[in-house]
């Protein structure tokens, strides 16, 4: 199989937050990677740190994070080595998030117009377009996301637009810089389920016709499954498995990613509820061993101690987990 670029490579990346002087070791060693035209999902329980490790890729973690270590390669570049002139550059025309209540992202005392051009001005500078050219370019990229009435669009305030309208003007302007990567962290779940639904069609259409990378987070394997070829199972913090999206939904290895599936008849909306016993660790004192170790049936002793690898199970299949490594008995 051909080997597609890669877009974006995170490498044991490791996150801490600080509160009232206590360190809170919140993601530790995440791996992945995104090529070209690709989309990939991070799924796990609320409070895994999937809003942290977008947040550190776009380089905006709040003022109390910090990079304990590891790497995010952009088109092979360090993100967080970038100085501020290449790192404005990136976010620009290289990667644009979008979140989970799109009334975050927009400027709410500046008409979409003027936020379009201010966007496209600097991702288009070196293209030296006129006003007229960049809006056309904000008026096309707004029918894209199936927006009719694009002056109208054009025209209004945030508060005058839907929230799914909203989440659709905020994939416009990152259709329309053309930037590569689009995080889509939880999109639409503040909003209806029907708009919800459109958002992620409107995704999967973009990743079909080739136009972006998507990093996808949700707490909902559902969604996985109908927009991602790839996914990483994420737990407090770790990626616990990961690999093409089919083989891990049909042969899961890992006791979480297990669990994860076995909860999800029992609830409705498809997403992750109390379905797993237990709940996450603290972050200021984690487990020495597998961070899953204290919920996990299988847990052997080894993993109360030492920290799992990741070993592959099959081409592009990989878990880490002890109990999956010598067998379970
Ligand atoms: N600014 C912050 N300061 C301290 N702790 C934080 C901060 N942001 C997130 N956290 C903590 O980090 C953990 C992961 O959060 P988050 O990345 O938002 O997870 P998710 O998006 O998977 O729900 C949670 O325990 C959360 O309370
Ligand atoms: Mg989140």
């Amino acid at each position: 199989m051909e080997e597609k670029a890669k877009v974006l490579e995170v490498k044991d990346l490791s996150v801490s937050y600080t509160v009232a002087n206590v360190k809170t070791h919140i993601l530790e060693d995440v791996s992945f990677a995104v090529s070209k035209g690709k989309s990939v999902g991070i799924v796990g329980e609320s409070g895994c740190g999937k809003t942290t490790t977008m947040r550190a890729i776009l380089n905006v973690l709040p003022s109390n994070g910090n990079v304990e270590k590891g790497e995010i390669l952009y088109c092979g570049e360090d993100v967080l080595k970038m100085a501020n002139a290449k790192l404005q550059e990136y976010r620009q025309k290289g990667a644009g998030m979008i979140f989970q209540d799109p009334s975050s992202a927009l400027n709410p005392v500046i008409s979409i117009k003027n936020q379009f051009l201010e966007a496209l001005k600097y991702a288009h500078k070196d293209k030296k377009l006129t006003k007229a050219q960049l809006l056309e370019k904000a008026g096309k990229s707004l029918e894209a996301v199936s927006l009719a009435d694009p002056e109208r669009i054009l025209n209004s305030y945030p508060f005058q637009l839907s929230g799914g309208m909203r989440q659709r003007v905020c994939i416009a302007m990152t259709l329309a810089a053309e930037r590569q990567l689009l995080l889509a962290d939880e999109p639409g779940t503040a909003l209806d389920v029907t708009i919800q639904d459109q958002i992620l069609r409107l995704i999967k259409q973009l990743v079909d016709s080739g136009e972006l990378s998507v990093i996808m987070v949700t707490h909902s394997l559902g969604v996985i499954r109908q927009v991602t070829t790839e996914v990483n199972i994420m737990y407090a913090g770790t990626m616990v498995e990961g690999g093409d999206t089919k083989k891990v939904f049909e042969h899961p290895i890992h006791p979480y990613t297990e669990a994860l599936m076995n909860c999800l008849p029992k609830l409705t909306g498809n997403g992750i509820a109390e379905g797993i016993p237990g709940r996450i660790p603290d972050y200021s004192n984690p487990p020495k061993g597998c961070r899953f170790a204290p919920r996990c049936p299988y847990a052997l002793k080894k993993c109360q101690n030492e920290r799992p690898v990741r070993h592959e199970v099959d081409g592009d299949h990989w878990v880490a987990c002890f109990q999956a490594e010598e067998g379970r008995s």
